[in-house]
């Protein structure tokens, strides 16, 4: 099961996963952090002890503690977009912790989406030496749980979800109710109106949507409610869709 607190995968599989929500379980005492309700999320294997996190940023520090405190060590980084909120950077005129931080203490990959990485080298100045461009469906692992890679551009070039299992880390490619702008530099609204129906098209009713921000009440929920309730859903077509959202 997943809530809103860092929770477990309860059933045989050695699976570790925790969605961990800025301002409260890292980064506390941050207002910005607090304000932007990002999750960051802990995907690791009980049996190898290798963890990867998704969108470290605000703490890189507390987020090393909890992969600690869980008895995992990291073996990579998975970027969900080049925001400064997901990767650290610059961000409103302040600069975010973020993966160029946690890279000085932790030699990993940075794993991205093809056409993320220049972006992602100018919000954060990290180099392709650390980047890792995949293309969608490619499978990452940690120990031997497969972590499938979704190419969903549209949010930005190369935002990309995250299924491990049953669950699928969005980003902010998809949210409980809404989806991400495509009014920031690299956006596309038809192209994420494609990546919503088609791109998520083989992802299953019952896995459970983890998205980028808390921006509903709850923290998760299936993508079959999501379907039947999220308003990204209700258009049958791109040209209703762009009335309705560009
Ligand atoms: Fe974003």
């Amino acid at each position: 099961m997943v809530t809103g607190s860092p929770t477990y995968a309860e059933d045989m599989s050695s699976l570790v996963f925790r969605q961990l929500l800025s301002g409260r379980d890292f980064a506390k005492g941050d207002p910005m952090a607090g304000q932007m309700v990002n999750f960051a999320y802990l995907i690791g294997d009980r049996d190898s002890g290798e963890a990867m996190l998704v969108d470290p940023a605000y703490d890189v520090e507390g987020l090393l503690e909890i992969v600690d405190e869980e008895g995992l060590r990291l073996t990579g980084v998975i970027g969900t977009h080049y925001h400064a909120d997901h990767v650290g950077g610059k961000m409103m005129g302040f600069d975010v912790i973020g993966i160029s931080d946690l890279l000085a203490t932790h030699d990993v990959p940075i794993h991205l989406q093809k056409p993320e990485t220049e972006f992602v080298t100018k919000v954060t100045g990290v180099g392709d030496d650390q980047l890792v461009g995949h293309d969608g469906g490619d499978v990452l692992h940690v120990g031997d749980i497969p972590i499938n890679l979704i190419h969903t551009p549209g949010h930005t070039p190369g935002s990309q979800c995250v299924l491990v299992e049953d669950r699928l880390v969005s980003g902010d490619t998809l949210f409980l109710d809404g989806c991400g702008r495509t009014d920031l530099p690299g956006g596309d609204a038809a192209t994420l109106y494609h990546s919503l129906n088609s791109g998520l098209a083989g992802v299953a009713d019952d896995v459970i949507l983890c998205p980028g921000h808390q921006y509903s009440p709850k923290p998760t929920q299936t993508m079959g409610e999501t379907r039947a309730n999220n308003i990204v859903y209700r258009p049958d077509t791109v040209e209703q869709w762009l009335q309705l959202f560009s």
